[in-house]
């Protein structure tokens, strides 16, 4: 097998740092270069302060705190780590695609392609590259003739190793995950390459833990496995409508249903929509796959999976606005959370950026306040959205830093984000100085209803 000394990862976001901070901390042996094009991102990698690296994850900051400057590096030097480098880990992001054939439906391929065109173009010795970034089918087939075009004779494999972290449990999924996926090719030279990353893994993951595919059902099983999340999710959120008009409960129902051992009790949470990075990226992926291969049924039923989110997403603000009497023209609604789940700081997708954006459109003035997440990112995620000028998203949205403030003089509170020190707030005093009736939408059914019914509160949850 290659003796890896240096692994070079192109791509310091969400899954690259995370991913190699692990790496390094696990692997004393081996150095680990994090890559990026963003001198910004870099250098708050780099930070003295660890609290302000780049991306919130609980436990991250410690471990970054070990390794960095030790056998863990972020630097701008592209060229320079995959030079140096045996083992190139691409984690770049594959956005859908907002253009030409596909625009809305597939993954952009344009980062990774460049990634490969680099390797190519600098690699003077044999290399491992292994996609971590969660592509289509088939993108290896891609890569690797790119690479097979250097003409100087060097030689590479192409693995898949997609990464299932969920962000908020980042450290906890990559210190102990249910599986490590890698596919290689089954020749000799794959299987080689397959030994050489299950033997970085096994420094802290158990050997049966690690599943080595063909590379063709690596990928493929990446876009599945967010497939049947996001749909469990769908699922659970298609009841919980159906509670709100039968006078059943979801929560009551999510957990009868999730004692069935086959079914299972994770993931059954009815919410205001699932958001983030991956599931609808993932899904409209591979809708866009199946569609072309003439797949019509299996792509529409995968589809509904989104349709029935985007219903969600839009029913959450509609009730709103009816239940205050038709009309949020001028009232205050105040926003506890706005990234897409707990325990994080990221916010693409986020259910609140888009239900923000209806109750803007009734005129609402929309108070926002997020633990970790800052006015430039709101302001940045509504003007992405281009539904008005950015002047009249500043004027009616307002980011507040302290969650009182926020609900100070509010007609409703709307829960967002599950955050756990929303539970914890002094809900009298809020109640106190919100406009009566006051209202209280919760979107991830977080709060102890009982409670705020006898505050005074109108309270409404999901699914019941
Ligand atoms: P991200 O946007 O946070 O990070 C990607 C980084 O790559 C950016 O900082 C960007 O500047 C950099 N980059 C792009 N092109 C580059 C180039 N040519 N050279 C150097 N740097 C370049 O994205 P992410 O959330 O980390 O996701 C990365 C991949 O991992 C995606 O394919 C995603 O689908 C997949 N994934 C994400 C998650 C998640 O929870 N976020 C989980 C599993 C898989
Ligand atoms: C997901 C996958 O879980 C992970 O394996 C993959 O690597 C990346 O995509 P992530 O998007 O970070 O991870 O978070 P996840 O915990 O899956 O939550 C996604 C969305 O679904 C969030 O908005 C969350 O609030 C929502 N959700 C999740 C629910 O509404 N109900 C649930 O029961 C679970």
């Amino acid at each position: 097998n290659m003796k890896v000394t240096k692994i070079c990862c192109i791509g310091a976001g969400y899954v690259g740092g995370p991913t190699m901070a692990v790496i390094a901390q696990k692997c004393p042996d081996i150095e680990v270069t994090v890559v990026d094009l963003n001198a910004e991102r870099i250098a708050a990698w780099n930070d003295k302060d660890i609290n302000n690296i780049p991306i919130y994850e609980p436990g991250l900051g410690e471990i970054v705190g070990e390794a960095r400057g030790r056998n863990l590096f972020f630097s701008t030097e592209v060229e320079k780590a995959i030079h140096e480098a045996q083992l190139i880990f691409i984690s770049v992001n594959t956005p859908t695609k907002t253009y030409g054939s596909g625009k809305g439906m597939a993954a952009d391929l344009k980062y990774i392609e460049l990634c490969a065109r680099q390797i190519a173009r600098i690699a003077k010795d044999d290399k491992i590259v292994v996609e971590k970034s969660t592509l289509p089918v088939r993108t290896a087939e891609a890569i690797k003739s790119i690479l097979n075009h250097t003409g100087n004779g060097v030689q590479f494999q192409i693995l898949s190793n997609p990464e299932f972290l969920a962000e908020g449990t980042a450290v906890q999924d990559l210190l102990h995950p249910d599986r490590v996926l890698i596919g290689g090719e089954t020749c000799e030279e794959g299987q080689k390459a397959i030994q050489t990353l299950v033997d970085i893994y096994a420094h802290w993951v158990p050997r049966e833990k690690i599943l080595t595919t063909n590379v063709w059902s690596s990928e493929l099983s990446k876009l599945t496995a967010n497939a049947f999340l996001a749909q469990r999710v769908s699922s659970i959120n298609a009841i919980s409508e159906l509670c709100e008009k039968t006078g059943a409960n979801v929560n009551e129902v999510a957990r009868a249903i999730g004692m069935d051992s086959r079914i299972g009790p994770k993931f059954l949470k009815a919410s205001v929509g699932f958001g983030g990075s991956c599931f609808q990226k993932d899904i409209l992926n591979l809708v866009y796959i199946c569609k072309s291969f003439g797949l019509v049924e299996v792509a529409d039923y995968w589809e509904q999976v989104i349709i029935m989110n985007d219903h969600q997403k839009r029913r959450f603000g509609n009730n709103i606005v009816s239940t205050l009497y038709n009309t949020v023209a001028d009232k205050k609604i105040a926003f506890l959370g706005w990234a897409f789940k707990k325990d994080t700081n990221d916010t693409r997708e986020s259910a609140a950026i888009y239900i923000a954006d209806d109750l803007v459109n009734e005129q609402a003035n929309i108070a926002v306040y997020d633990p970790k997440v800052d006015a430039d990112q709101v302001y940045a995620d509504l003007d992405y959205l281009k539904t008005r000028n950015v002047e009249k998203n500043r004027k009616k949205v307002t980011v507040f830093e302290d969650p009182y403030e926020t609900c100070h003089h509010a007609h409703a509170i709307a829960i967002m984000t599950e955050w756990d020190e929303f539970a914890a707030y002094d809900w009298q005093r809020i109640y106190d100085n919100m406009q009566k009736p006051a209202f209280v939408f919760d979107g991830r059914n977080l709060l102890d209803e009982a409670k705020l019914r006898e505050i005074g509160f109108i309270y409404q949850s999901i699914g019941s």
